[in-house]
């Protein structure tokens, strides 16, 4: 039996981590993050599809796609979580549990990022935890794939 895959998907910028305002989003770069990701999926008996992307359109040709193949969503959609009407609809019709993450907590920094197109349409949000953060939503996710399978 193949492991549920649980698609990890990185917007704008995030290719820059490690490099962009390490103050902000620490010294760990992408690579870090995925492989963050494949070890803690691993454990919990998960695969990871990591990707990122710097394209609105890219990122909902992903979401779309990850309907029918993925178990759920990962998403931290870096400036498009404050922007992006089309990445909620996208999200909102794959019909799969999505965890919203950021590195950063948003909370604590400018209003304009205090408003997400994600969270209403996302089981849960983790964010402030840097690296954490993604490993905190896979295993979130990981339960709720759990809880679904004892309902079934
Ligand atoms: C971010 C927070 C966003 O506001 C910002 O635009 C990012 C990164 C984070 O992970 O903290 O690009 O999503």
């Amino acid at each position: 039996m193949t492991e549920p895959t649980i698609l990890v998907l990185n917007g704008p910028n995030l290719n820059l981590l490690g490099v962009r305002e390490p103050a902000l989003y620490g010294s760990e770069t992408l690579g870090d993050v995925e492989e963050a990701c494949h070890e803690r999926a691993g454990l919990l008996g998960l695969a990871v599809d990591f990707r990122q992307s710097n394209h609105e359109g890219q990122l909902i040709d992903w979401i779309q796609e990850a309907r029918g193949s993925a178990a759920g969503i990962v998403i931290n959609a870096g400036a498009y979580t404050h922007t992006s009407v089309a990445i909620h609809d996208a999200l909102r019709s794959a019909d799969l549990p999505v965890i919203e993450v950021h590195l950063s907590n948003v909370f604590k920094r400018e209003p304009f990022r205090h408003h997400s197109y994600i969270s209403d349409v996302a089981v849960g949000v983790i964010c402030g935890f840097g690296t954490n953060s993604y490993v905190l939503a896979i295993e979130g996710l990981a339960a709720i794939l759990d809880a679904a399978k004892e309902d079934a």
